[in-house]
């Protein structure tokens, strides 16, 4: 059996290119025991592959020059030699951009699609959802009557930042760009209001909605609107810093008034707690409750979710590109193959 491929074969300077890619096909290995045979129906596209394009120092090794991109999938198992894992059983796997797989079944999570859709795996009740319940509630410690803001507030992470904090009992505020995604946090993600980073009148716009300031900004873009929010923030306010999107594709530091000093002056006069996180460390202590409580919160319609979902894994470059500018309206997925749920 073969696999088609998405592999890197360059070091994307800014946006990345189509030519930064290959697609191609190899042989999908025999199966060895305890392993399994993997048909990719879903891929998750996140804005942290971004980081693993390049080489610079992170806090994860950059996919080598040649290899599969990296990704987490929604699989379906054709083929098993584990008494995990059954032929047909659906898993949430960490295969990459390609169409088939083999892997260790205890690296694999059984999934039932009775109880959810699977492709929520890779979204509200995957690490993007999980990233929201550990970073706000471990970090942001929303508090009845407090005002939360998030910003990507349309995307699986922020969507569900802005949820978890009504649930809670704060208000919440989302910054999208563009009127249609601005639209979707009020009319149907619940948010009190919604402001248009886009707009010209963004800087007022953001004041009208917080007259109480701001107690929680969960930082998933930076740039100017993580400064203009800053701004904004009141005395012993916790900003779990989460993202940085605005600046994944840059290729100088920025510069401006969201330099160290002023920022450390801000954090000081305003007796701030910023923290910043990457989801793993909060499975051992929190991955259970929330997939006990998320999976709750979306069976009752407490909390929503929307997907994107790009045909095709030869469209999964372009449909990247996208998410890095704004294009995805919820979260990016890729059907890399036929969905018989
Ligand atoms: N720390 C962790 O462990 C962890 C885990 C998962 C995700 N994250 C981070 O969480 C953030 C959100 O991830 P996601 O998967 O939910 O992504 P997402 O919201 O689906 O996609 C990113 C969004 O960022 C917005 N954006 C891009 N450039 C912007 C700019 N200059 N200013 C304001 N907004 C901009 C765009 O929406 P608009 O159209 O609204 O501008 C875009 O749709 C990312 O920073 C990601 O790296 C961190």
């Amino acid at each position: 059996m073969q696999s088609t491929q998405v592999r890197l074969v360059s070091r994307p300077v800014g946006e990345p290119a189509d030519d930064d890619f290959e697609i191609g096909t190899a042989d999908v290995p025999e199966l060895a025991d305890g392993q399994v045979l993997l048909r990719t129906v879903f891929l998750s596209l996140d804005p942290y592959m971004r980081g693993r394009m390049s080489d610079a120092k992170s806090y994860a090794d950059p996919v080598g020059l040649g290899d599969v991109m990296v990704g987490a999938t929604v699989c379906e198992v054709l083929e098993s030699r584990s008494d995990r894992r059954a032929q047909g059983d659906w898993v949430l796997a960490y295969t990459g951009w390609q169409t088939h797989a083999v892997a260790d079944a205890r690296h694999t999570r059984k999934l039932d699609p009775e109880q959810a859709p699977p492709s929520t795996a890779l979204g509200v009740l995957g690490m993007p959802g999980f990233t929201a319940y550990g970073g706000l509630l471990e970090i942001g410690r929303p508090q009845v009557g407090e005002t939360v803001v998030v910003a990507a507030a349309a995307g699986p992470v922020g969507s569900a930042v802005g949820q978890i904090a009504k649930l809670k009992g704060a208000r919440a505020v989302g910054i999208a760009g563009g009127a249609e995604k601005c639209r979707l946090l009020t009319e149907e993600l619940g948010f009190d209001v919604a402001v248009d980073h886009r707009s010209d009148t963004f800087r007022d716009d953001l004041k009208a909605a917080t007259p109480d300031g701001v107690d929680v900004y969960f930082e998933n873009v930076a740039g100017t609107v993580g400064e203009a929010v800053l701004r904004r923030m009141n005395t012993y306010g916790r900003i779990p810093v989460c993202g940085l999107v605005a600046d994944y594709n840059a290729t100088e530091e920025r510069a401006g008034a969201d330099s160290a000093p002023a920022l450390m002056r801000r954090i000081l006069t305003k007796s701030l707690t910023v923290r910043g996180f990457i989801q793993d460390e909060f499975v051992p202590t929190h991955h259970k409750a929330f997939l006990e409580e998320m999976t709750a919160w979306v069976a009752d319609g407490s909390v929503k979710y929307r997907e994107d979902v790009v045909d095709g894994l030869e469209n999964a470059v372009d449909a990247f590109r996208g998410l890095l500018t704004g294009r995805n309206v919820g979260k990016l997925i890729v059907r890399v193959g036929p969905d018989a749920t």
